[in-house]
C-alpha cells in the first residue's frame, strides 16, 4: 500500500467526471487499498478516487467512532436508486476543500447499488452520516464538490482560502 497525493482545490481535474469501472481486479483493489490508506492518514471519513487523480467511479468510506474498530467499506460503480423527499442539513467538509466546512442539505435517505470489494453487488440503504457521505461522494465522480451546493460568494471564498493556505504551507 502507498499513500496518494491529495488534490486540492482549483485542480481542474476535481471537476471531471470519472467513468465506470469494467472490473474489480487486483489492480482495482490495489487502488483501493492506497486510497484508504491515504484516508485514514488524512484523516477523513470518505474519498473518490479522483480526489488521488484517478479518474475511475471508486469511493472508500470509514464511519467508525473512535472508541469503535475500523470499519472500511468500498464502493464500485455506485448508483443512487432512491431519494427520499425529505432532507436535512449537515455541516460538510473535504480533503480536497481542506479547513473549509458549511452546511449543504441534501436527502435525508438514500437506497444504492454498488460493487463491494469483492466485485459482488450490494443493494443497501443509507441514512444519516452514511447518506451524507455517499452523496457527498457520489457528487465527486461528476466533477461536482460540496462548495458547489453553495451560494457563488462562498464558493470564491472557500477556493481564496484554500489557495491562500497553500501558499503559506
Ligand atoms: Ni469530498
Amino acid at each position: 500500500m502507498a499513500l496518494r497525493e491529495i488534490l486540492v482545490v482549483p485542480h481542474p481535474i476535481l471537476k471531471q467526471a470519472s467513468q465506470p469501472v469494467d472490473a474489480v481486479d487486483d489492480e482495482l483493489r490495489a487502488l483501493m487499498d492506497d486510497m484508504l490508506e491515504t484516508m485514514y492518514a488524512a484523516p477523513g471519513i470518505g474519498l473518490a478516487a479522483i480526489q488521488v487523480g484517478v479518474p475511475k467511479r471508486v469511493i472508500v468510506m470509514d464511519l467508525h467512532r473512535p472508541e469503535e474498530e475500523k470499519q472500511p467499506r468500498f464502493f464500485v460503480n455506485p448508483e443512487i436508486v432512491w431519494t427520499s423527499e425529505e432532507t436535512a442539513p449537515y455541516e460538510e467538509g473535504c480533503l480536497s476543500v481542506p479547513e473549509i466546512y458549511d452546511e449543504v442539505e441534501r436527502p435525508a435517505r438514500v437506497k444504492l447499488r454498488y460493487l463491494n470489494y469483492a466485485g459482488e453487488p450490494v443493494e443497501e440503504d443509507a441514512e444519516g452520516l452514511f447518506a451524507v457521505c455517499i452523496q457527498h461522494e457520489m457528487d465527486h465522480l461528476e466533477g461536482v464538490l460540496f462548495i458547489d451546493h453553495l451560494s457563488r460568494l462562498k464558493r470564491e471564498q472557500a477556493i481564496k482560502k484554500v489557495k491562500k493556505q497553500a501558499k503559506a504551507a
